[in-house]
């Protein structure tokens, strides 16, 4: 049986990546120090293992990564707001801990290290590409960047072999928990409890939104896939949303709910107009978003009236 190492599978993404796994028949283990992740979000079953563990912290952490063949990197300080807020996390998690988990997988002789970048690395831009060069705007792209460099210095070197996947705005959290919401489900939550939507600016930044069961698939993908030394993959849906759009989809489906909208002062790090070009993974992968956003906001206004 093929084994796969998640760090962060306690998270949004991490949790949907496991359940992939185990419905492939691969054996699980999770890496995970619980700080937004929870351990109701992994499922319990016969061929998971969950291990608590700071990947900070190297003590340990080197035979965690024996007779593994894949390693699916997410742990992170995963939001632009809790990067700006301690910067020295930040770095501490999302680039010495990735260095950590790289030696533990050279080490390990693990196949593929399959690394959670993020469309932050870009910067502003419309129809980004991965040729388009990188221009972060915020710490949380800086550690993100950083991590890419790292991967693609080690794999020319032959000492990992890596597929980046730069992963555009996620939603499909459909609990509450201490993790950090995107905006979707941020919306959603506020809906569900009648708080008013709270919009950062004036509304007008354009996001790329992705359903994070197709982000699990894609990574899934990657890993039947690959056949390449080092890779980059945009993983969005294509289409660009503003956050003002969103708000009034949001409102529309929860129209008995009597919400509206608050205007906050724009955030630091905060961009303009992020959407993906997702050609590369459509032709490299097979990648294919099923999700329809719209859809995921009236089922769960639905689901709400139920
Ligand atoms: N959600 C998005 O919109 C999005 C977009 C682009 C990239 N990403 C990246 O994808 C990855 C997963 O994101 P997510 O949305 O699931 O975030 P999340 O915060 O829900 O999950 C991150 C997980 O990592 C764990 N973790 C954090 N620090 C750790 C540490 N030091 N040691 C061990 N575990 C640690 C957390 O407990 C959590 O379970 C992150 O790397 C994030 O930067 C997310």
């Amino acid at each position: 049986m093929d084994k796969v190492l998640v760090t962060g599978g306690a998270g949004l993404i991490g949790s949907r990546v496991v359940r992939k796994f185990l419905e492939e028949c691969w054996k699980v283990t999770v890496v995970d120090d619980f700080s937004t992740g929870e351990p109701e979000n992994i499922p319990s079953h016969p061929n998971i293992q969950v291990i608590i563990h700071d990947i900070t912290v190297n003590k340990g952490l080197e035979k965690l990564f024996t007779d593994v063949d894949v390693v699916v990197h997410l742990a992170a300080v995963s939001s632009i707001p809790a990067c700006e807020g301690d910067v020295g996390r930040a770095f501490e998690v999302n680039v010495r801990g990735l260095e950590n988990v790289l030696n533990a997988s050279a080490e390990g002789g693990v196949d593929l290290i399959v690394f959670s970048s993020s469309a932050a690395v870009y910067g502003e831009g419309k129809r980004l590409s991965e040729t388009t060069p990188p221009k972060p705007l915020s710490v949380y792209g800086h550690t993100k960047l950083i991590g890419e460099n790292m991967l693609r210095c080690l794999s020319e070197e032959e000492r990992v072999r890596a597929a980046v996947l730069r992963i555009f705005n996620v939603y499909g959290r459909t609990r509450l928990g201490k993790g950090v919401y995107g905006v979707v489900d941020q919306f959603i939550d506020d809906a569900v409890n009648r708080r008013p939507l709270r919009i950062f600016g004036d509304g007008e930044q354009v996001r790329d939104f992705i359903h994070v069961d197709d982000v699990a698939d894609a990574v899934y993908k990657i890993v039947e896939k690959f056949g390449k030394r080092f890779d980059i993959y945009n993983i969005g849906s294509g289409t660009g949303l503003s956050v003002k759009e969103l708000a009034h989809i949001v409102l529309d489906a929860f129209k008995k709910e009597k919400l509206n909208i608050v205007y906050e002062p724009i955030r630091e790090g905060d961009i303009r107009y992020s959407v993906a070009d997702i050609s590369k993974a459509r032709t490299a992968l097979g990648f294919q978003p099923r999700h329809d956003l719209r859809e995921y906001v009236v089922t769960r206004a639905k689901n709400r009236r139920a």
